[in-house]
């Protein structure tokens, strides 16, 4: 596994990002914190080539007109909670306030450009976004699930095939994110998609929830992210996935091998 580093240019529309979002936002400590976030990200732009995992540091707004064409996306993008996820005893914690700066709305506009890209979609809340009717929801049963959250989630796809509930308690978050999605709820959405997908692109990777299931996979992934903080923690998960190959992966090289002993 190799690990290169690539320096790309700066947003060019950081400004663009602020001032909408400083509208909606009231207090003037908000106003600081968006305007030092944009600045943050417009000063660590950058991408990272890790085996087989293009990861992109910035607004996918501004990467996916150029991202070419990818065999799935999956997602699980903001849903425009950030302010609903405040106050009580977990939400004053710091890393639910933060919330309120990238989940103050539903992406659509980049959801719609998204239909450009890929062939197969899952879109973890796709109940908060203009989609089409779709015969394969994707729903994850939470089973511990507290009164103020929600029981479980759903995610549209455009898979012809049947719905389907994978039942997974919400658990843990390991890497300090706070709408962190379980490993395992995104291998299992994996295995939903054709065989022949190859190439996966997560705009809104987190922590690198979806990079970590496609390097398990033997998928080639590519991942944006706009927090640098999570950016980092996902190229870290990365690299140590690679480190720990699992069965799959080593199921697949098995025919390998066998022919080179046969010889
Ligand atoms: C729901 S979280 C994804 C969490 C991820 N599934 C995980 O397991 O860590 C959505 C992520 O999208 C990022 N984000 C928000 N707006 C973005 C944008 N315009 N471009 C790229 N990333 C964005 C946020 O920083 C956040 O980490």
């Amino acid at each position: 596994m190799t690990r290169q580093f690539i320096c790309i240019d700066s947003l060019q529309n950081s400004l663009l990002l602020y001032f909408p979002i400083c509208r909606i936002l009231k207090s003037l400590a908000d106003k600081a914190r968006l305007l030092f976030f944009v600045f943050k990200i417009k000063a660590n732009m950058r991408e990272e080539i890790i085996g087989d995992c293009r990861l992109i540091l910035s607004d996918c707004r501004e990467v996916l007109p150029s991202i070419g064409k990818m065999d799935a996306v999956v997602t699980d993008p903001p849903y425009g909670l950030g302010d609903r996820m405040q106050g009580g005893t977990w939400g004053s914690k710091d890393k639910y306030s933060k919330m309120r700066l990238w989940d103050q709305s539903a992406p659509q506009e980049a959801i719609n450009t998204l239909k450009d890209i890929g062939s197969h979609f899952i879109i973890w809340g796709g109940n908060y976004f203009h989609l089409p009717p779709s015969r394969c929801w994707l729903i994850w049963d939470k089973l511990n699930a507290v009164k103020t959250m929600s029981d479980f989630e759903m995610a549209w796809t455009n898979l012809d095939r049947t719905a389907k509930r994978f039942s997974h308690p919400v658990g843990f978050h390991a890497y300090g994110h706070p709408t962190e999605k379980p490993l395992s709820l995104m291998q299992w959405c994996l295995q939903q998609l054709p065989e022949a997908c190859g190439t996966i692109l997560d705009p809104f990777m987190g922590t690198g929830t979806t990079g970590v299931a496609c390097v398990k996979r033997g998928q080639k992934f590519t991942g944006i992210e706009i927090e640098p903080k999570y950016f980092d923690i996902a190229c870290m998960r990365i690299e140590d996935a690679y480190k720990q190959p699992d069965m799959f992966i080593e199921a697949r090289a098995l025919p390998e091998q066998l022919s080179l002993s046969s010889t």
